[in-house]
């Protein structure tokens, strides 16, 4: 059906002269046509990618890849066409910015041999990194999700979270440099087929603002004083938990020590080792999940009651039927980082997720499934508005849904909480809470593109892609590696956004603006006492509100969403800061006369760390050499041996 769809474009066409079409309302039957089309086309595609992410096995890559041709191709010939219009001076706005859209096509741009390639690299690098496992001196080998995410969150051995931490860099990321050196310059080829200048400069084109850099720089510096004083607070407490002689003299925390694989959220260390108020009761739920004996079924059922409790739409049957919520326990490799899918027919949503039963995953059910919200309110715009305002404000939803549920009010009101105390100590317990998860993850968020932007302009150069993420951590995030890192490893390989291609400044710009939306929604809902007591549960009015802005996807610039729930045009960090200004004075107090700085650069002194030793067994031992490594399972060799004669047969 759509390749025939795609002649009929093309022979509609035929008997035109070079002349651009002037016409609007034959641009308007156009865009139409090709609408139908590229749901089918889409549908097929994304079903594909959905099958290879839930199964990934060689035969699914390749019908993955080969559907993203197929795609790539369409878009090819609806750019094409497009521009037989002189769509530049049409009059009306949604029409021009149609077209601006349709022409805009990334990676389809390039020839069909290095799309090709690039689609495999692609592939294969997501399932190096999901299919990775470490595995122990007795063979008992852990994927990510659940096993080293748990070790990382619960243990407080500081040697078995060293292992767990250099083992997981050396199954995943260190596998994966000289294919990402790869994927950078085909990437960057088709960028440039597009009038870019690089991949970095094209995904800031869809921020729509010529200062991205600069804004978030300066939203960063507002934030700074803030996460510089969480920063000292945490770190004294780790000093008394693992010992001074275990933290660098340059200042930064050891990164394997912060209760997550990449230092980027620290609420687990909060129930044993940061509490500020013991006497208080903890506002983590974990417990109370199990004891309750909570499914992923049933922490989805809950997160879908808050959107519909305010009047949003709720998730449709296709969604319960489809969605991969439980790890599966047939053997088969999954892509277990969690996502939200639409599949662009305006019925199939899907989220995919394996799930634990624990508060921070309950959180992640909420962030996801304002994905599907954002979906499902923007289906019936035409495909090429089917897309957030900007990419941090799809990032925000689901994270405004869970300001109102984590506060210790709703969560007692859902029966996760058995008592709530109203008093400034456990004001302050809960706001430190949300602060390991909010403030903590700021310069995390800022500084991933910053690494990739450098990238991908060539400012830093493959031989310095290690050092490069180094400095980042080392500057921003005052974490630093635990161990000797070198320019075999490469590090940011292992954090699942870098191999799974997904641009990362999102979630900084979400991270902020979430808190504008959650004010002004919380003024709707008439919410009269402080912003981080708010919870807009059952409040229609915020709901239409937050369903104005959505539903408009991004067929009109950002601003104009922003302001549909703000009433404000622009990014601003006065949110953040009020909802945290009780924590702000009580951290700057403990940190009275201190030094919370730390130094710019990374530790020189390292030790160097090799995996403990087993008995050699000659047919396990890691390929590479380096460490002693059970390789996962021969046919996964099989399958990296056969992707990469596939690259060298061009
Ligand atoms: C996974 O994909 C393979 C094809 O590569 C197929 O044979 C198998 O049935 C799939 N497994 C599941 C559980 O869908
Ligand atoms: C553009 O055209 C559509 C369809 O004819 C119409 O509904 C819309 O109001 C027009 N928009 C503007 C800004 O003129
Ligand atoms: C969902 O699954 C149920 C039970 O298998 C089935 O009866 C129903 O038709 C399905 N609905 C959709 C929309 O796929
Ligand atoms: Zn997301």
């Amino acid at each position: 059906m759509s390749s025939i769809g795609l002649l009929m474009v093309v022979v509609a066409f035929a008997s035109t002269d070079c002349q651009l079409i002037t016409d609007e309302n034959e641009a308007w039957a156009f865009v139409n046509r090709v609408n139908d089309e590229s749901q089918e086309v889409y549908f097929k595609s994304i079903q594909a990618s959905w099958n290879y992410n839930t199964n990934l096995t060689d035969h699914n890559s390749q019908l993955s890849v080969e559907a993203k041709l197929v795609e790539a191709a369409f878009e090819k010939e609806v750019a094409a066409n497009a521009s037989r219009f002189n769509w530049t001076a049409f009059q009306n706005e949604t029409l021009k910015r149609i077209f601006k859209k349709a022409s805009d096509i990334g990676s389809a741009s390039l020839p069909e041999d290095r799309l090709t390639k690039l689609k495999v690299i692609e592939s294969e690098l997501e399932r190096l990194y999901s299919s990775a496992q470490l595995c122990d001196d007795d063979s008992t080998c852990n994927n990510l999700d659940p096993g080293l995410t748990r070790i990382l969150a619960e243990s407080r051995d500081y040697d078995k979270l060293l292992w767990a931490w250099f083992g997981w860099r050396n199954v995943s990321g260190r596998k994966m440099r000289n294919l990402y050196k790869e994927f950078v310059n085909i990437s960057n080829e088709a960028a440039r087929a597009n009038g870019y200048a690089d991949t970095g400069e094209y995904w800031r084109s869809w921020y729509d603002m010529d200062n991205l850099r600069e804004e978030c720089q300066k939203l960063y510096e507002q934030l700074k004083p803030l996460y510089l004083n969480l920063h000292a607070y945490v770190k004294r407490k780790l000093i008394d938990k693992y010992g001074e002689d275990k933290f660098p003299s340059t200042g930064q925390i050891p990164a394997h020590l912060l209760g997550n694989m990449w230092a980027q959220s620290w609420g687990n260390l909060y129930s044993d080792l940061l509490q500020p108020f013991k006497n208080k009761p903890s506002v983590d739920v974990t417990e109370a999940l199990k004891e309750q004996n909570y499914t992923a079924q049933k922490m989805f059922e809950v997160s879908e009651e808050f959107f519909t409790s305010l009047g949003l739409i709720p998730m449709p049957e296709e969604f319960w039927n489809h969605s991969m919520i439980v790890k599966p326990d047939d053997g088969r490799d999954v892509v277990c980082h969690a996502s939200a899918w639409d599949f662009l027919n305006q019925k199939d949503f899907r989220i995919k997720q394996c799930t634990d039963i624990t508060m921070s995953d309950l959180i992640t059910t909420h962030h996801e499934m304002g994905h599907i919200q954002y979906y499902l309110q923007y289906k019936n715009l035409p495909v090429v508005f089917r897309r957030g305002a900007n990419p941090g404000f799809h990032e925000a939803v689901g994270d405004v849904m869970s300001l109102s549920v984590s506060t210790p009010k709703h969560l007692k009101e859902i029966g996760l909480l058995e008592e709530v105390v109203d008093d400034e100590e456990s004001d302050i317990n809960f706001l430190l809470s949300q602060a390991l998860k909010k403030i903590a993850f700021l310069p995390f968020g800022y500084l991933i593109d910053q690494w990739r932007w450098s990238v991908f302009n060539g400012e830093t150069s493959p031989e310095d892609y290690n050092k490069k993420w180094w400095d980042l951590r080392c500057k921003y995030q005052g974490v630093s590696p635990p161990v000797q890192r070198t320019e075999d490893d490469f590090d940011p390989g292992a954090k699942y956004h870098i191999p799974g291609n997904t641009p990362y400044i999102r979630y900084f710009v979400s991270y902020v603006i979430q808190f504008q939306f959650h004010q002004a929604l919380c003024e709707a809902a008439n919410q009269t006492g402080p912003l981080y007591k708010c919870d807009i549960y059952n409040s229609h009015v915020a709901g239409n509100k937050l369903s104005d802005m959505l539903s408009l996807g991004s067929s009109k610039p950002w601003a104009v969403a922003m302001e549909k729930v703000t009433g404000n045009t622009t990014m601003d960090a006065g949110a953040i800061i009020e909802y945290f200004q009780p924590l702000i004075t009580w951290l700057e107090k403990q940190n009275e006369g201190m030094d919370i700085q730390w130094d710019e650069a990374c530790p020189t002194d390292l030790p160097v760390y090799t995996l403990p030793t087993q008995s050699p067994e000659p047919e396990t031992t890691d390929p590479t050499g380096t460490g002693n490594v059970v390789f996962p399972n021969i046919s996964l060799l099989i399958v990296l041996c056969s992707c990469l004669f596939a690259l060298l047969k061009e």
